[in-house]
């Protein structure tokens, strides 16, 4: 694969721009069902809504659809250009690269990467060197991605570049690094294609920008957790079990600024007879860092995800490859993996860990830098501060029909990580009057008197909950 010069990427833009081969163009061309279904990896509609032989369709075709289309049709659509000679088309009219239009927060991009995998149900073996698109992971790490402006920033296992496009909006120089040469040329691609700066580099983890230190690190890893046989090189490392997550949390902190961030997504294994919570603390020592484990799956379960996502699930060798899978865990005292998300902050504190499998907010981003600012920022004393309940919070109060009193009430945000918190009467009262007038002091020493009791155990109890409302967001300061 050659490199694109300037002259080719403003022929190939120019090309998509006048045939509207953008999100919305293809949705509108395509119809919601249509859509829809090719999401699912099923072309059958959006073939019947793209035969007109225009350039639109022809992209569409081409890229999204996986058809071969006549030499004719695709000279027409890329006026000057030789996709076949840039290795994007191969000589039967079939496309050897995906290159799809995608769109967030109001922006526009084209992403280059290898081929999707099993389009109407069709089994393919993927080559190990495969680079992959925009995956459901890709986006969770965008939208986990804490909003700052920064100097520089840093794209571990950058893939098709995805990562990086964002990056580039927000901080002056992006490093984006890699193992797979594929990757890097494709991230390469996929920069040169949208006129981002990008400084793409070979190398494992860290490697790269040995002595180098960022603002922010973002890394969708290659976090499977397996034996290493049939390795896929976007998923599997040959790292033992989960110390490619390891190796990157616990270097992290000597290539950051202080006060700079890392995120990553991540698997990990809990095993018997430890905490997972604990696990992950060793990794952080003596940062300040937040750990959310998504969703943890038994050793068959996970198994069985990652067989299917490499497309073996029916083939031949795939019970032998599910039971030695099984067997390998299980030697390592594996009895679950745990699947997440980690951010450090590259300041002094400890590690919180929890799990949180329910529905959050999308972009998640501002909340966690949010949190962060409050967790590390609260005064020690809270009782001065004068807290506002904030807009999102709702009070739900269940009980007996007729009862006096609720047997439970739940305080909900409907913001964020849509946190519900359990409370008594006391503290729902506390809150209900968080309206910046009085001091947490003057509202605590009011409730105290009215339950007729001491004022320092009515602190006592009280206070920690007031931190927890406001860390989560509950309560503004
Ligand atoms: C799950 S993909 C993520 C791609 C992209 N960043 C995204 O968010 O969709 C993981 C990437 O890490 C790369 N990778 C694998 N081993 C690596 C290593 N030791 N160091 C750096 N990158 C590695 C793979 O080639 C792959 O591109």
């Amino acid at each position: 694969m050659t490199e694109l010069t300037a002259t080719v990427v403003d022929a190939l833009r120019q090309a998509f721009t006048a045939a509207g081969y953008t999100v919305e163009g293809v949705a509108e061309r395509l119809g919601p069902q249509a859509n829809s279904a090719l999401a699912r990896n099923e072309t059958t509609l959006a073939g019947r809504r793209t035969g007109s032989g225009d350039a639109l369709d022809t992209m569409i075709r081409l890229f999204l659809l996986q058809r071969a289309v006549p030499e004719s049709l695709v000279t027409q659509a890329f006026p000057g250009i030789d996709l076949v000679a840039l290795g994007i088309v191969d000589s039967t009219g079939e496309a050897l690269l995906d290159i799809r239009p995608y769109a967030e927060d109001g922006r526009e991009w084209w992403v280059v990467a290898d081929l999707t995998p099993g389009l109407d149900g069709r089994r393919e073996a993927m080559r190990s060197d495969y680079v992959l698109g925009i995956a459901p992971a890709s986006l969770s790490l965008i939208h986990l991605t804490v909003p700052i402006k920064a100097e520089r920033a840093l794209d571990i296992g950058t893939g098709c570049g995805i990562q990086s496009l964002h990056l580039a909006d927000r901080v002056n120089q992006v490093v984006a690094t890699d193992v797979n040469p594929r990757a890097l040329q494709l991230a390469r691609w996929t920069a040169a294609l949208n006129r981002v700066d990008l400084d793409v580099r070979s190398g494992s983890l860290f490697e790269p920008v040995r002595g180098e230190r960022f603002d922010l690190i973002v890394s969708n890893p290659p976090y499977v957790i397996s034996p290493g046989d049939g390795r896929l090189t976007y998923r599997e490392t040959g790292f033992a079990g989960d110390s490619v997550v390891e190796q990157l949390v616990r270097q992290a902190p000597y290539h950051l600024t202080e006060g700079g961030w890392c995120q990553l997504l991540a698997n990990w294994t809990c095993v018997r007879g430890e905490d997972w919570r604990d696990r992950i603390a060793g990794w952080t020592g003596d940062r300040s860092a937040w750990a959310v484990q998504r969703e943890q799956l038994d050793p068959a379960e996970y198994v069985e995800l990652w067989l299917r996502d490499a497309g073996l699930h029916g083939s031949p060798e795939y019970t032998a490859r599910y039971d030695a899978w099984l067997r390998w865990l299980d030697d390592q005292d594996v009895e679950a993996i745990g699947m997440g998300w980690i951010t450090l902050h590259n300041v002094a504190g400890s590690l919180d860990a929890e799990e949180w499998p329910y529905e959050i907010e999308r972009p998640i981003g501002p909340h966690v830098l949010r949190r962060f600012e409050r967790s590390e920022g609260l005064p020690d004393d809270l009782t001065g501060q004068h807290l506002v309940v904030a807009d999102d919070v709702i009070q739900e109060t269940s009980g007996q029909p007729g009862a006096e009193d609720p047997a439970s009430i739940v305080l909900r945000r409907q913001r964020g990580m849509r946190r519900a918190e359990q409370a008594d009467t006391v503290l729902a009262g506390f809150v209900g009057a968080c309206d910046g007038d009085l001091s947490v002091g003057q509202i605590l020493a009011a409730l105290a008197d009215l339950l007729e009791q001491p004022l320092e155990n009515v602190l006592r109890e009280y206070l920690p909950q007031v931190r927890r409302l406001v860390v989560e967001g509950f309560l503004d300061y």
